[in-house]
């Protein structure tokens, strides 16, 4: 199995004083059961024992966070990344293998973990408080500075179940960062919250960095990651594929999964006459430079490269995205848009989406060039394309897509 070896060769071992965060070969075993129901009645039948299959969400993991380091950890999803953050932070009690992390530790791992929902944010504040190991005494000296951080001084009296999910993430992470850890674990809260609040968390692991503290960071943003941490390492089926500068493990981490992608495709087919082809199709982030990865909430546009080997009298584009699951999430085509009278030669056709509505997930894309009245099929691919949405906004979204709407509390 891979480790951590091949970055920090044992011979060049650093002295533990140096290392904020130790993992030795790690392993988390999950059991799966078979049954949904597990009724009283039929565990006392089989004498007490379910059945369950385990399931190795990590599996012989190694590595090393140097000490004043930010490092990311990075991998899709259900690779093992949170799992990691959460024995790394006691939540999870590795099956096999050793954590040592030195000096005091924080974590912000999942929206409102730690928080009790029926209590004030106040309340919530000293509980989070005393349990990072603050005293009554220390948190009142923070109590300001972390809700003025939050920006929830008038909601502070307000039971947090009646929070939207950006406030939660805010009084969390302010409780997280503002209690002075040596050692900050971090599962993707950073696209969460408005900028502001993103500019302020940013400022904040500067001065963190600055000051020497050590974060780790858990992120589908490969950018976040590439410009605030020194080191990364890359988890693929609970297994450490590779570590190292994040711009070198970055490329091949994109390289590799989109090669997978490809690779693993197949299961699609295609038919039509061809006078007009899709000869590639692009997903493009809010800034246009292609990406695999786009969150819920963020504007993206599908960029459906064309070839037309002849004069095509209005063509119309149509294209269905699926999720793994098989569900058709959405179908549109371009029936109505305005277009020219006729193509000729390569081109293409962009689908903008202001606000991605999928949920964090995979997708599957079928595309299709007819006619204008539908009765003829140049080019039909399903399965065409594949593309990831990571968690964005709103980070809590349950379905296939995230409705678009406001909340207002009167
Ligand atoms: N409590 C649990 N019981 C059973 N399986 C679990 C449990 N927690 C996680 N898993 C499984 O372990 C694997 C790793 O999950 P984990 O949450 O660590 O992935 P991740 O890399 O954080 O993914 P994501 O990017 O989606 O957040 C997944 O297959 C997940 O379904
Ligand atoms: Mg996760």
């Amino acid at each position: 199995m891979t480790s951590f070896g091949a970055v920090v060769p044992a011979g060049s071992r650093k002295g533990s004083e140096d290392i904020a965060v130790r993992v030795e070969n790690v392993s988390k075993r999950f059991r799966l059961y078979h049954e949904r129901n597990q009724s009283l009645k039929a565990a006392m039948l089989r004498g007490g024992r379910a059945k369950y299959d385990n399931f190795w969400a990590l599996k012989d993991v190694s590595l090393e966070v140097p000490a004043g380091s930010t490092f990311g950890l990075i991998g899709q999803n259900g690779s093992g990344k949170s799992t990691l953050l959460k024995c790394m932070a006691r939540i999870l009690r590795p099956d096999a293998g050793t954590i040592d992390v030195r000096g005091k530790m924080s974590a912000l791992l999942e929206l409102g973990a730690g928080f009790h929902p029926e209590l004030s944010g106040r309340e919530n504040v000293y509980l989070n408080g005393s349990i990072l190991g603050l005293s009554r005494k220390q948190i009142d000296g923070k109590f300001e500075e972390i809700v003025e951080f939050a920006g929830l001084s008038k909601f502070i009296d307000t039971p947090v179940k009646n929070y939207s999910s950006g406030m939660y993430v805010r009084l969390g992470f302010s409780v997280a960062i503002n209690v002075d850890p040596d050692v900050l674990l971090v599962d993707e809260v950073l696209a969460v919250g408005d900028e502001n609040f993103q500019r302020k968390c940013s400022e904040k692991f500067a001065e963190l960095r600055d000051s020497g503290k050590t974060i780790v960071l858990v992120s589908h943003g490969l950018d976040t990651v590439r410009t605030m941490c020194e080191k990364a390492a890359w988890l693929e089926g609970g297994v450490l594929k590779d570590a190292g500068t994040p711009a070198a493990l970055i490329d091949k981490y994109v390289e590799t999964t989109h090669v997978d992608r490809v690779a693993t495709q197949g299961g699609g087919s295609r038919w039509g006459s061809g006078e007009i082809v899709v000869t590639k199709i692009e997903l493009l982030d809010g800034d246009g430079n292609p990406t695999l990865w786009v969150h819920t909430g963020d504007s993206a546009t599908l960029r459906f490269h064309y070839l037309a080997r002849e004069k095509v009298k209005r063509p119309v584009l149509g294209f269905g995205i699926h999720n793994l699951d098989g569900v058709h999430a959405t179908g549109v085509n371009s029936r109505e848009a305005v277009a020219p009278e006729s193509v000729e030669g390569a081109g293409y056709i962009d689908f903008v989406a202001p606000r991605m509505p999928l949920t964090a997930g995979s997708y599957d894309v079928t595309v299709a060039i007819v006619d204008e009245n539908n009765l003829h099929t140049f080019d039909f691919q399903t399965k065409a394309m594949r593309f990831d949405v990571g968690r964005g906004t709103p980070s809590e979204a349950e379905g296939v897509f995230a409705i678009d709407g406001l909340w207002k509390f009167e």
